[in-house]
């Protein structure tokens, strides 16, 4: 018998199983959940990227748990501020690192408070561990916000963290300065650590004025920090599996050396992505801008397709790569996007599968290279219905 800390069915939800009877039948839709940039029609610079990956450094194996210090040092690079190679820690993922910080801060049975709606793979990464990842609703006054009642009323003895996405995914919403200022108050109040997962914080579209640059440019937090972030999205190269945590502000320092001891049990980037670090991170910033171009264009057709429905509307995009629409409730999220699929041909997520409640919203990736023709067949069918 598996763990508990498994899910107790591995059974496909109905829009999966839809989606995989599609696959099955070669019947042809428009994927807007795609979300993997590899597979997007990006023109990537292959030569570039592959040198880099034939680097020599691949050829050695010089273990450090902390990652290479010349790959730490072209990460601190990437993001200025001052960041010391020292306080980083190198992991495949943002994904394991998530782990690392889970198994770092928590013991079984504690909880991390998660302001929602928000990336939905924090429940398991969190489960898996042991520990409740625990959704604290936003307030959802034209964006949202983080409702600081709610995090109150939320936080238990067994409270260990607040883990925030800036901007978050799948709202794209940026974090205030006045949100940042509130959450280091609330964590150093209660001796929480605060995560914020950073992977999004270049993709910035329809930014609010007042919104806080990056966790890593403030002034020095009182509570532990950790930013994490990775190539993932950053250089749009989720396959090369290279992430980071960065751990500041009061205590953070302490925290390090046991979080050394966790990477030390697994020392898992590889050797060829630690010596390809520094050269694909100098290319991130062209690769930054194909996705950019391609996520205003898609924003603008998103925007066209909506124009003249009134019944439609959506959530500002602040930043990222996905856009939230507000649709008449008119039946479940799961029934809507089978509906979407069966007869406009075209994948979405309903909202509620990122914890957005009710029935009234869907989440669309502005990444797709069709996106313009698959946004305008499920808006004309979603208009219809409404009508
Ligand atoms: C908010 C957020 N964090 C982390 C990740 C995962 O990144 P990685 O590939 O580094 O695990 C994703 C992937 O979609 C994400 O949306």
């Amino acid at each position: 018998m598996p763990s508990h800390r498994l899910p107790p069915s591995l059974e496909p939800n109905a829009l999966s199983q839809e989606v995989d009877r599609f696959r099955r039948e070669g019947l042809p839709f428009i994927d807007l959940t795609a979300t993997n940039p590899t597979r997007c029609g990006f023109a990537y610079p292959e030569a570039e990227i592959l040198a880099a990956l034939a680097a020599p450094g691949t050829l050695a194996y010089h273990p450090d748990p902390r990652g290479s210090r010349t790959a730490r040092e072209a990460v601190a690079a990437w993001h200025g501020q001052g960041l010391d190679p020292e306080d980083l820690v190198l992991a495949a993922s943002t994904s394991e690192a998530y782990g690392w910080l889970f198994k770092l801060l928590c013991d079984p049975g504690d909880e991390v408070l998660v302001p929602s709606p928000s990336y939905p793979l924090f429940h398991w990464l969190a489960t898996l561990e042991g520990v409740e990842a625990r959704p604290v609703p936003a307030l959802a006054f034209g964006r949202w916000q983080v409702d600081f009642q709610a995090l109150e009323a939320a936080a238990g003895p067994r409270t260990r963290a607040v883990v925030v996405v800036h901007p978050n995914n799948p709202t794209g919403q940026f974090l205030t300065t006045s949100e940042w200022e509130g959450l280091l108050a609330f964590c150093a109040a209660r001796g929480l650590a605060l995560l914020v997962d950073e992977v999004f914080v270049d993709y910035a579209l329809e930014p609010p004025a007042d919104r806080l640059g990056s966790a890593l440019g403030t002034p020095a937090p009182p509570c532990p920090v950790f930013v994490l972030s990775g190539l993932s999205k950053i250089a749009a190269l989720p396959q090369i599996k290279l992430g980071w945590v960065a751990a500041r502000g009061a205590g953070a320092r302490a925290l390090l050396e046991p979080l050394t001891f966790l990477a030390d049990q697994y020392l898992s980037v590889s050797a060829s992505a630690q010596a390809a670090a520094a050269d694909l991170l100098r290319l991130a910033p062209g690769i930054q801008a194909g996705l950019k171009a391609r996520l205003r264009r898609n924003l603008a057709a998103l925007d066209a397709a909506l124009a003249g429905r009134p019944a439609l509307t959506r959530a500002p995009v602040e930043g990222g790569w996905a856009a939230v629409l507000r649709i008449p409730a008119l039946e479940p999220g799961e029934a809507c996007a089978l509906r979407l699929l069966r007869e406009a041909g075209v994948l979405v997520h309903p909202g509620h599968f990122f914890d957005i409640p009710g029935d009234g919203h869907l989440v669309v990736s502005l990444l797709p290279e069709p996106f313009p023709e698959g946004i305008e067949r499920a808006a004309a069918l979603l208009d219809a219905r409404a009508r």
